[in-house]
């Protein structure tokens, strides 16, 4: 069995949900505490032992190419100045990963983006990782996915049970459960009404694919929004090949979603030492001056 050496981040989306800040800065690079977003992809995919990371970039995101990239002058200014500390944290960046971009020259949607990465992955199983999907979890999940795809050569899928609200905004999916928290994919389907959907396990943004995903994805017409979906490739995937799904239990936020970025700057700003206590502090007054007690 080939090892999973590389993982797509596709980042070439046009960011309407996040407007107007995404008019010039990508969504990826929008800061929880003092990262990118990308950064925690990043971060998490090395965390699993993948290190050569392929970011699918587009128009207006050279940002996100300047962050994993040195930047000479300010190191040296930072050196001069003796700033030691946050010295070593803009090399450790750029150090993290071996970290490739290719560009998706028209956002034709999720599918296509990955279908751009062929070249880059050619024959090997990968990871696709979204940027909407922040995972701070030791990267439990994409670790029990890369087993799954080890012990069975098949494609990985991460699930969440959701809402029948919530199903509408992800792809629903069908199958049986093989053991605890893994399922054997039968059906899948992009964002379903509450009253069609055939389940409440939505596929969230992390993914392990075997190059059987690039044949499907060629033979996937414009879908929902007239966008080649991913998902529509993984439903013809999962005719030829076995695709399983793996549960998610805990650790994620959505990003793409303006209350759940919010929350997930505060929580992580919580976890971290040197901001913890000035940050409860805040929201003790917040709480007090709002008489949310
Ligand atoms: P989304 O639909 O969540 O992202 O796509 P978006 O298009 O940037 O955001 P909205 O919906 O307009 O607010 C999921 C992921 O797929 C990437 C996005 O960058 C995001 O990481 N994507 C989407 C591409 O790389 N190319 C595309 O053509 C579409």
């Amino acid at each position: 069995m080939q090892p999973v050496r590389k993982a797509v981040l596709p980042a070439a989306g046009l960011g309407t949900r996040f407007l107007p800040v995404t008019k010039s800065i990508p969504k990826e690079m929008l800061p929880l505490v003092d990262k990118p977003a990308i950064q925690y992809v990043v971060e998490e995919a090395v965390q699993a032992g993948i290190s050569d990371v392929l970011v699918i970039t587009g128009r207006g995101k050279g940002a996100i190419e300047d962050h994993f990239d040195r930047n000479v002058e300010l190191e040296q200014v930072l050196e001069r100045s003796g700033k030691t500390a946050i010295l070593e944290e803009v090399q450790a960046t750029d150090r993290l990963a071996h970290v490739h971009f290719i560009r998706q020259h028209e956002a034709l949607g999720l599918g296509h983006a990955v279908a751009v990465a062929e070249p880059h992955v050619g024959g090997e199983p990968f990871v696709v990782m979204l940027g909407d999907d922040i995972m701070v979890d030791d990267a439990t999940l994409l670790t029990r996915m890369l087993d799954v795809h080890a012990e069975t050569g098949g494609s990985v899928l991460a699930l969440m049970e959701v809402t029948p609200e919530e199903i509408s905004a992800y792809g629903a999916l069908t199958g049986e459960p093989v053991r605890e928290g893994v399922m054997r994919a039968r059906g899948v389907v992009e964002k379903p009404k509450p009253e069609e959907a055939p389940s409440n396990l939505a596929v969230i943004g992390r993914y392990v694919f075997t190059p059987g995903i690039f044949d499907a994805l060629r033979e996937t017409e414009p879908g929902v929004g007239g966008e080649i979906q991913l998902t529509d490739a993984i439903g013809i995937l999962l005719e030829r090949e076995p695709v399983f799904g793996v549960v998610f239990s805990e650790g994620r936020y959505d990003a793409g979603k303006k209350v759940d970025f919010l929350r997930a700057n505060i929580e992580l700003g919580l976890a971290r030492d040197d901001l913890r206590d000035e940050i409860e502090q805040m929201l003790r007054t917040l709480v007090r001056a709002r008489g949310l007690t």
